[in-house]
């Protein structure tokens, strides 16, 4: 695992757009898998404005993302598909952009229809991560087994908890959510994780050194072969030197 301490926010967000403006000029129809949260925002602005600068085209990129919200309609400014189009789509040119449709009833099919996607893209080239306070990725919750392929999950109180301050209440948060899953996730070439907040110190700490671990869904990426951790001093505070 490579690992950048960056010294705020701001340097962690040029350090990932970085990494992501590289593999769209080494691989200009790369896959490039992507995440909501407040974490990865900053990257998207970097990535907007180099695009404007005319120093990054997306005409050739695909993306997927992580997970949705089911029951959300898109236009519902929680929506994740609503988010990714405010903090970037909108504002670059890529050529075709997926999440899973949270307004899908049957769940079972809407999750076999999304893994397919992804594999009938030829998979993912490089997946940004954002980490959940209990150790998720995507909407991947601690559990007993880590769930393989994407699939349509309930949210922890946790999550639903800490995603309430987006929504009038708590009552407001969904229930469930369409998230890739572990296998989905690990199948990717490179893992790009970003974390900022001395909120996130304790779970960087115990996702990436602590033992491999279902009930710390992101654990599991100690065992990816390309993953870089990117961190603001705060959340890295914790990590073994
Ligand atoms: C959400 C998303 C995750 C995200 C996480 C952390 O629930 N489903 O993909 O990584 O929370 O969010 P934040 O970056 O706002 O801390």
């Amino acid at each position: 695992m490579k690992i950048f301490i960056a010294k705020d926010y701001n340097e962690m967000s040029r350090k990932a757009a970085n990494i992501i403006a590289a593999q769209v000029i080494v691989k200009p129809d790369c896959v490039l898998g992507l995440a909501t949260g407040s974490t990865p925002i900053g990257a998207y602005e970097e990535l907007v404005k180099r695009y404007q600068a005319g120093d990054l085209d997306f005409s050739e990129v695909t993306s997927v993302n992580l997970d949705e919200y089911k029951g959300l309609p898109k236009e519902n400014d929680q929506s994740y598909d609503y988010f990714m189009r405010e903090h970037l789509f909108q504002h670059i040119n890529m050529k075709a952009s997926y999440l899973p449709d949270g307004m899908k009833e049957d769940a079972e099919e809407e999750c076999r229809r999304y893994e397919e996607l992804i594999q009938s893209l030829g998979g993912v080239d490089l997946q940004l991560l954002g980490l959940g306070h209990n150790g998720h990725i995507g909407f991947n919750e601690p559990a007993e087994i880590f769930e393989k392929e994407t699939h349509c999950v309930d949210l922890q109180p946790s999550t639903i908890e800490a995603n309430k301050r987006f929504f009038a209440s708590a009552d407001e948060v969904p229930k469930k959510a369409y998230t890739m899953g572990i296998q989905t996730i690990m199948r990717a070439k490179k893992i790009l994780v970003v974390v900022s907040g001395a909120d996130k110190a304790d779970i960087v700490r115990d996702a990436f050194f602590g033992p491999v671990t279902p009930h710390v869904p992101a654990s599991i990426l100690q065992m990816h072969s390309d993953v870089t951790l990117i961190g603001d001093e705060a959340a890295m505070a914790k990590i073994p030197r």
